[in-house]
């Protein structure tokens, strides 16, 4: 069984130019797969609020939910880094809520790091979660829990003005204290740039390949999620096609008689069959 990653190895990883490779998972099994396949971190994305319980967007998500789903996460995959995702408003009240609230995740989720989305709107949660002990990993550029204010769910920095705010936002990010930074939709130029700026490991949803790693929301990479697939996902199989067959096919199978068969049935032991229907009758 692999050693789980610490943060020292990811640094070591961006400086031998070795990518990191990060999937969200919401459950156990799902968490227990990725582990298996040899994932160097998971996240317990509010994504989950999408792909697990049917909401249009990530703001309904509540701390409790991502507490129980990160324990969940955790049991399935006890040898991953594991980051726990904090959910809108767990943190844009104050730095104390965010203290709170990113403590949860470690003391009842045992989570190894917390991300929070913002740039230079949220340094003062970062400093102050990092000065609790706690990793943080940032994220920009586009940042779902906010994309009311940003006119949906729009890739951003594609002008040079834009651009500049999003590097303005990693500086910002990493000066506070983060671990770790997400970009999100953004153009592999600018992605690239802050990736060879920074000095903390930089990765990409959405943002190309220049970056130190790479995240997939886990529901897109299956063919799970079926409201929508933004351009930068690429689907490695189809499971909700897969599932739908299965069902089908049990269906029928029920339907016809062809569903359960002997093998399928637990048999009574040796000798009783014949007294059970004896004294029935
Ligand atoms: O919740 C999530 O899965 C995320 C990704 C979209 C980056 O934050």
């Amino acid at each position: 069984m692999a050693k789980k990653k610490s943060i020292h190895d990811f640094f070591n990883m961006k400086k031998a130019g070795e990518k990191v490779t990060w999937l969200t998972s919401y459950d156990f099994p799902t968490a227990q797969f990725a582990e298996e396949a040899g994932l160097d971190m998971i996240l317990i994305g509010d994504s989950l609020g999408m792909c697990v319980y049917g909401y249009n967007g990530t703001v309904p998500v509540t701390m409790d939910q991502c507490i129980v789903h990160s324990e969940a996460v955790r049991r399935g995959a006890p040898n991953t880094f594991i980051v726990g995702d904090m959910p809108f408003m767990s943190y844009q009240t104050t730095d104390a809520d965010a203290v709170r609230n990113a403590g949860r995740f470690l003391k009842e989720a045992d989570v190894d790091a917390i991300k929070l989305e913002g740039g230079t709107r949220i340094t003062s949660r970062i400093k102050a979660i990092t000065e609790a002990g706690i990793l943080v990993i940032g994220h920009i550029g586009l940042t779902p829990q906010s994309s009311g204010a940003l006119g949906g769910h729009k890739a951003q920095g594609r002008t040079v003005k834009d651009a500049k705010m999003v590097v303005e936002d990693a500086f910002a990010v990493q000066e506070a204290g983060a671990q770790m930074l997400l970009v999100e939709a953004v153009p592999p130029e600018v992605a690239g740039y802050i990736a060879k700026k920074l000095s903390i490991p930089v990765y990409s949803i959405g943002a190309g390949i220049e970056c130190d790693g790479q995240l997939l929301i886990v529901s897109d990479l299956i063919g799970q999620f079926q409201a929508f697939t933004p351009k930068f996902v690429k689907k490695y199989c189809d499971v909700a096609s897969m599932i739908k067959k299965a069902m089908k096919e049990y269906c029928d199978e029920v339907r016809s008689g062809k569903f359960p068969q002997e093998e399928h049935c637990y048999p009574m032991k040796q000798g009783e069959k014949e007294k059970f229907f004896k004294e029935m009758s």
